[in-house]
């Protein structure tokens, strides 16, 4: 359920409220703005940063409970330096306090909460309350908390807030759609689920939506994405979405995501033990999806095209086995000695695809590689790419949406890994190297368009419980293609 969001002028001493959230930076005097809150509660929150047990810094809170006037709770949080991250950041802890207090409602104020502070404020709070419940049963309602359903923040100029308001209302929603489709299971989150989704964006935002199958892809000769779905009565869907901000005939963004809405190996197959996290093998996709709702409600004047490839890799009697060659529709032949590493087969044909549309830029973003872990853990998504000015870009995009990034080498050196006895090349590449080696599989399949792979194997969901983060999928990587996409825009 999405929150309602509100922005308003005054003094946030006034005014009924279960609960206000108050962001304040490390080491500062109780700001004048507030003077009014802290006489409303007897004094309560200047005397907590005289006494140190608040003191600004990142991921601090405090709860003080008002038995005076106005707001019920206050909820002190810190932003630390008090930038747009550390702003962010608290407000995202505050919303998940105020989502697990149960308080339905809340108030938020920080200094100056402009701009791109006001912005990343919304998109914290909606995503710090975010919480997967539609498949559990209702707790009765005598114990039930009220999960966040409205949020207003304090602003100077309620004018200019409108943008930074509606903005983050987009991102953030187009988050929440990523984490959802991302945490519902492979049962029913299928191809077939992925599409529909894609279908209700398109309706919502006006873009165009084509879902092709089995049959059409069989046509277009897409033999690689093909082989992966060979093991499933599921139809496969390639998925494209559409939106058109820019100039006509104007090259669009192409963004790519793998929908793998569940991933067993195949015959090569998984280890029992963690598989169930496979379901989360769709985060590219469901980031596309996210993005382009995003993208939809933000209105760049830009063209975007999104791509998803989805099916889910399984076994049956003619599923894909280890040395089969196929054909992709680039015409080049693949020896599958793994049909574990079935995501690469699935985006060689989603991006000569993309091919069609001779894009500006194309990003893909996958769950590709148990390797990008081994490198760069929980925290950094696996950067490659043929052409470093738009590498750069990316890499600039995910710190401003704070998605951070990290390039890897695709030196020609490593292409002897890929090499085949029986086709042009064979999909996977030996024990070295691993995300490397995925990444340039793909660059065969990226012909001449300037192509950007993120490899958010580690980045697209969280195996333990963080501060701001709960366990599940975290939303990478909407924000890196959002903010690329209007770093572009006209
Ligand atoms: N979906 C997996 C990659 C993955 C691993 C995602 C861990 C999230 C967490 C991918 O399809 C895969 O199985 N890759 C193989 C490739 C290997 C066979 C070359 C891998 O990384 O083990
Ligand atoms: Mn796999
Ligand atoms: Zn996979």
């Amino acid at each position: 359920m999405s929150i309602a969001f509100a922005v308003k002028r005054g003094d946030p001493a006034r005014g009924a409220s279960p609960l206000i959230a108050v962001a304040l930076a490390a080491d500062t005097a109780l700001p004048k703005a507030l003077s009014g809150l802290d006489k409303a509660t007897g004094g309560a929150l200047s005397t907590a940063i005289k006494r140190k047990d608040f003191s600004g810094g990142k991921d601090e809170s405090l709860l003080i409970v008002n038995t005076g006037s106005g707001p019920e709770r206050v909820l002190l949080v810190g932003t630390g330096a008090g930038d747009v991250k550390g702003v962010t950041r608290a407000a995202t802890l505050a919303g998940r306090k105020a989502n697990a207090m149960g308080v339905g409602a809340m108030t938020f104020w920080s200094d100056a909460l402009e701009g791109e502070k006001l912005e990343g404020a919304v998109v914290g709070l909606s995503l710090g309350s975010w919480e997967f419940r539609e498949l559990h049963s209702a707790t009765p309602v005598a114990t039930r908390k009220k999960p966040l359903k409205a949020a207003t923040l304090f602003v100077e100029n309620t004018g200019a807030a409108k943008g930074p308001l509606a903005a983050g209302v987009a991102v953030a929603e187009g988050q929440r759609i990523a984490r959802r489709l991302a945490m519902l299971p492979g049962n029913i989150c299928t191809p077939a689920y992925l599409a529909s989704a894609a279908r209700d964006i398109a309706k919502r935002g006006k873009l165009a939506c084509k879902v092709f199958g089995r049959k059409e892809m069989t046509r277009m000769k897409m033999g690689s994405f093909l082989a992966v779905a060979q093991g499933t009565t599921q139809d496969p869907k390639l998925i494209v979405l559409e939106y058109k901000g820019g100039r006509r005939g104007e090259a669009p963004v192409v963004l790519v995501g793998k929908g793998l809405c569940f991933d067993t190996g195949g015959v090569s197959i998984k280890p029992a033990l963690g598989m169930e996290t496979m379901k989360f093998d769709m985060c590219g996709a469901a980031g596309v999806l996210g993005a382009m709702e995003a993208i939809a409600r933000l209105k760049p004047r830009i063209n975007v095209v999104g791509l998803v490839g989805s099916t889910t890799n399984v076994v049956d009697g003619d599923a894909v086995k280890p040395g089969d060659v196929v054909f992709a529709s680039n015409g080049k032949s693949i020896e599958i000695q793994n049909t574990d590493a079935e995501g690469r087969l699935v985006l060689a044909d989603v991006l000569v695809y993309a091919q069609r549309y001779k894009p500006q830029a194309v990003i893909d973003a996958a769950t590709l590689t148990g390797a990008v872990v081994i490198a760069l853990g929980h925290v950094t998504v696996g950067v490659m790419g043929n052409d470093q000015t738009v590498v750069d870009e990316v890499l600039a995009a995910g710190r401003r949406g704070g998605e951070v990034g990290w390039q890897l080498p695709l030196f020609e050196e490593y292409k002897e890994l890929l090499k085949s006895d029986s086709a042009d090349l064979r999909n996977i590449g030996g024990r070295g190297a691993g995300t490397i080696t995925a990444g340039l599989f793909l660059q065969e399949f990226a012909g001449d368009m300037p192509w950007v792979h993120l490899d958010i194997a580690g980045t697209a969901y969280s195996e333990t419980d963080l501060t701001v983060m709960p366990k599940g999928p975290t939303g990478t990587p909407v924000r890196t293609f959002v903010e690329f996409v209007r770093g572009r825009a006209r």
